[in-house]
């Protein structure tokens, strides 16, 4: 999509991190934008901000686990601007503990928001992105879709592999229907974003789960992380206003461990294989 200015761009999650960073970077490009959040406050404040330099924007309260909240977004986006060109599914949460410990109603959680609200997103979106002359989905995972070495992180983890999975048979169905709607997976490292207090947004039914020792080393390990590799927002959704342009699919911002986890895993495969019964030569099929 060469062309950002003058098209609608809704995002999830907007009213901060990423999302807000993603939804400042398409207002900036031209784009008329739709910010969706659960966090009201946050979110009548992003909105306001943009509408004070002079954007065409408004706002949405979406909670995304709900479908029926992610078909008004689809409503609301439709009766403001008529139509849909990018659609940003970002809004996530993140919380855990050892395996043992985690709670069902928090596995139900991570997976509601950061999954269910994919699926949602694609489901609701896709058909409106069909009636326009080009369009594009940018679904956000992690770094987390790669790597599976995060204690304490396991509902997390699983969550953005979907994603992952989700993405790449979208994009594939997409292309091989000669469709002119592209794909994109995020998967960053550490953002300084307020990820480290997702839980602010945990519902009720959903107990704190005590941060047992792996989730106090997980923590001192992101704070670690941010410290050294955190990258603003801002360069995030540059690189996805890029892959957009370029109809690209994978966005990583942190190339060289997403590469690495890539390759590690890649080893261990191919450690489990019996000498002798690879094929020889390249046997890639993609
Ligand atoms: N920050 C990082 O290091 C990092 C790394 C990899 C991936 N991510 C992913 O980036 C995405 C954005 O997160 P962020 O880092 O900007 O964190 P953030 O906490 O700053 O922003 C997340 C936003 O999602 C919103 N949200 C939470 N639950 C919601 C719901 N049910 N419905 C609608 N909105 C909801 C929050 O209110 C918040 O505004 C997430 O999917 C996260 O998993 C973040």
């Amino acid at each position: 999509m060469d062309r950002i200015e003058g098209r609608v761009a809704v995002v999830t999650g907007a009213a901060s991190g990423i999302g807000r960073a993603l939804a400042n970077t398409f207002a900036t490009a031209g784009a008329h934008v739709v910010l969706a959040d659960i966090e009201q406050e946050p979110l009548d404040a992003a909105v306001q901000r943009l509408r004070a330099e002079g954007h065409r924007v408004i706002g949405v309260r979406t909670d995304v686990r709900s479908q029926g909240d992610v078909r008004r977004l689809a409503e609301a986006a439709m009766n403001e601007y008529g139509g849909v060109h990018i659609v940003c599914n970002n809004a996530g949460v993140s919380s855990g503990a050892s395996f043992s410990s985690i709670p069902l109603s928090t596995w139900e959680w991570v997976m509601d928001v950061n999954f269910w609200g994919v699926v949602h997103g694609c489901r609701e979106f896709l058909p409106l992105l069909r009636d326009q002359d080009e369009g594009h989905v940018v679904n956000t995972a992690s770094m987390s879709a790669l790597v599976t070495q995060a204690p304490s992180m396991s509902p997390y983890v699983c969550s953005k592999f979907a994603v992952h999975a989700l993405s790449e048979c979208l994009d594939h169905e997409l292309r091989m229907a000669d469709e002119r709607i592209g794909v994109s997976v995020i998967m960053p490292g550490p953002v300084l974003t307020r990820m480290m207090d997702a839980e602010r947004n945990r519902p009720d039914g959903v107990p704190a789960v005590e941060p047992d020792a792996a989730r106090r080393a997980w923590r001192d390990g992101m704070s670690d992380a941010m410290r050294n590799r955190g990258l603003p927002p801002e360069t995030v959704a540059g690189q996805v206003l890029d892959a957009i342009r370029t109809r690209r699919f994978f966005v990583l911002p942190h190339p060289a461990e997403a590469l690495a986890a890539v390759e590690r895993r890649l080893h261990r495969m191919k450690d489990a294989v019996p000498a002798g019964v690879l094929p020889v030569g390249d046997t890639t099929t993609d």
